[in-house]
């Protein structure tokens, strides 16, 4: 669906009620989510991340607060986006590095995931990472 890392809007429904947002399968990503977890009480600055995935494609929203996130797809070409709504919603295709830059302790970032965990998925060296992807290509 998307080749490089995008921005999807996150359809929302504002009413007395408050607000409700939706994405769905083949509509809005093109992946059946195996697994969903989130990351929280990440003090102000904090980096996670630090590795890549082969296969794992993500879709990732960050509800309340603001968290960076900057990709790098390892052969020159570099991501930075601020996720800070919960209308907005990062799609991460395969074989990107990413770090993540929470700018603050509320943030919740939920991230929906392609696969189960899967240790043997990950690159968390980031000279193996770019060596992965030169023969890759
Ligand atoms: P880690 O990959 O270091 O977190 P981040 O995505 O922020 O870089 O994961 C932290 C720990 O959680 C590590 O021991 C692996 C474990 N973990 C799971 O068991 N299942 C999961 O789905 C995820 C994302 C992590």
């Amino acid at each position: 669906m998307y080749k490089k890392p995008t921005i999807i809007k996150i359809e929302k429904i504002i009413d007395e009620r408050g607000q409700l947002n939706f994405f769905e399968i083949d509509k809005d990503i093109d992946f059946l989510i195996k697994r969903v977890y989130f990351i929280s009480n990440v003090a102000k600055n904090k980096e996670r991340g630090q590795h890549a995935h082969k296969k794992l494609k993500q879709l990732m929203i960050a509800v309340g607060g603001a968290v960076e996130i900057d990709l790098d797809d390892g052969l020159g070409n570099k991501f930075s986006f601020v996720l800070n709504s919960s209308s907005e919603a990062l799609y991460i295709p395969c074989g990107y590095w990413r770090v993540l830059k929470f700018f603050d302790q509320n943030t919740n970032c939920f991230v929906f995931a392609s696969q189960k965990y899967d240790t043997s998925d990950y690159i968390r060296n980031y000279q193996e990472f770019v060596e992965y992807k030169k023969i890759i290509e």
